[in-house]
């Protein structure tokens, strides 16, 4: 057993992040600040894309990501720890109808669907939900995040899992969230990974470079990946929203929204990359938090008017 999978026996999923956290917080070391100079330096360097010569170079020189799987046995699995959570999550009084949002295989759903909830899941696609969660009893629709087709206060418990960085537009689709919530209901998201961030491209499959986004140009990208034979990256896969896009959008429903929880997840394993290319990165954000925060974990509560 690896690591990693012994951390997460003995650990809680939420409470083991939250500790890889704090150290990556308390250990900012030297490379970090270099990278941070670096970034703010004003003569940062050349802002011009990196060819293929470097694209073939540190594709061998990182390895492809493969941890995150959609086959039979993960999405169960995955479904059945999530669900977990997000029974672990509600107050003294349990939440009973549920809403999830870009459920795709809708197996967190099924979960909740067997542990006795009344389960609603959407997703703009309807080519991936899995034959158990139907049969679990979940209802699923076709139908875009930005414009949820429930009156106001349907649900008492709304989430989403690694979905709100594809939504094309996740501030209508947050402003929907909160209308089908009801007051005292809970709102959970956990997204990523973000857009700057080290795979923020979500290109994991083809392109194992960090920030490919940021080095190299999108016709280079797809001409490599024609060349290796490996599937082409469609570049509107994901929305493209910063970190301080998020932030915004917490802070424009703070006067609605209680913040419960609130995670913002570190990756500061490629900054090399950031301190060999800081031209590359500059001309997008002057902030290393843009390039090193991947993935957001919050859970809001609606604030009922009796208490605002
Ligand atoms: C990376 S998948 C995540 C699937 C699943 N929640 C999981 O954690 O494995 C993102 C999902 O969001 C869906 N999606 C993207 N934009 C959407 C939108 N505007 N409305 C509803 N679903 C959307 C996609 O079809 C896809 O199934």
């Amino acid at each position: 057993m690896n690591i990693k999978k012994l951390a997460r026996k003995f650990f809680p999923r939420r409470c083991h992040h939250y500790i890889r956290s704090e150290i990556v917080r308390l250990v900012r070391n030297a490379e970090y600040v270099e990278a941070e100079i670096r970034l703010l330096d004003s003569l940062a360097g050349d802002s011009s894309c990196l060819g293929m010569d470097y694209l073939t170079r540190y594709q061998g020189k990182y390895a492809l990501l493969s941890d995150y799987l959609y086959d039979h046995n993960s999405v169960a699995v995955r479904g059945i720890e999530r669900s977990r959570d997000l029974i672990g999550m509600q107050a003294k009084v349990p939440a009973h109808d549920f809403l999830e949002l870009g459920c795709w295989d809708g197996m967190v759903s099924a979960a909740l669907a067997d542990a006795g909830k009344s389960v609603t899941a959407i997703d703009r696609r309807d080519t991936g939900f899995d034959a158990r969660a139907r049969a679990a009893g979940v209802k699923f629709i076709a139908m875009n995040a930005s414009d949820l087709e429930f009156p106001d206060a349907s649900f008492d418990f709304i989430f989403s899992y690694d979905a709100f960085e594809h939504f094309e537009n996740p501030e209508e689709a947050f402003s929907e969230m909160v209308r089908v919530l009801r007051p005292g209901g809970y709102l959970y998201l956990d997204f990523g990974p973000l857009y700057n961030s080290p795979f923020g491209e979500h290109a994991y499959q083809s392109i194992s470079v960090p920030y490919c986004q940021f080095l190299f140009s999108e016709e280079t990208i797809n001409s490599f990946a024609r060349n290796q034979g490996l599937a082409e990256i469609d570049f509107s896969h994901v929305n493209r929203r910063s970190l301080r896009d998020y932030r915004a959008i917490w802070e424009k429903w703070s006067g609605v929204l209680q913040r419960v929880e609130y995670y913002e997840g570190i990756d500061f394993r490629h900054l090399k990359l950031i301190i060999d290319h800081p031209g590359l990165f500059k001309r997008h954000f002057q902030t290393l938090d843009e390039f090193t925060v991947d993935n957001i974990r919050v859970l809001f509560r609606k604030i009922p008017i009796s208490e605002s």
